[in-house]
């Protein structure tokens, strides 16, 4: 039995411990916010914070997150101010990388409420876009901390 937090809650899992974290929050928990791209912790899809810190979910096995705190994009509700600037921006073309990208967004903000964009580029690297919605992301992440594009 593993025992984690995630987003607030306590959750007992009775999963295999080397299964991927990402896999505990998709098919058991069913939070499907956070996606599967590479699964090799090469796209930055599968985002989440594990006690704060910005992490690829495909690669944690889900041992390694016992006792941890862990929030996925669905914690962020909709309302998160990454997220107005994103629809305010209309950031995504298909989606599929952006909550990953928001994730990472969110961490960065955390720790460093008005980064410059030697920071956001460092924070922001390992998370990819196939459609290559960049510099909108980053004109988000810059509206959302209150900085001048
Ligand atoms: S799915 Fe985890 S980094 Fe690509
Ligand atoms: S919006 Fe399509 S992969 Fe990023």
């Amino acid at each position: 039995m593993i025992e984690l937090t995630i987003n607030g809650k306590v959750h007992r899992l009775d999963a295999d411990p080397d299964m991927p974290l990402l896999w505990a929050i998709r098919d058991i928990l069913g939070l499907t916010g956070t996606k599967y791209g590479c699964g090799v912790a090469q796209c930055g899809a599968c985002t989440v914070h594990v006690d704060g810190v910005a992490t690829r979910s495909c690669v944690i096995p889900l041992q390694s997150a016992a006792g941890s705190t862990v929030t996925t994009i669905e914690a962020l509700g909709g309302t998160h101010a990454l997220q107005k600037a994103w629809e305010a921006l209309q950031v995504p073309q298909c989606g599929y990388c952006q909550s990953g990208q928001i994730m990472s967004a969110a961490a960065l903000l955390k720790e460093t409420p008005k980064p410059t964009d030697a920071e956001i580029d460092a924070a922001m690297d390992g998370n990819l876009c196939r459609c290559g919605t960049y510099p909108r992301i980053k004109a988000a992440i810059k509206r959302a901390a209150g900085i001048a594009s």
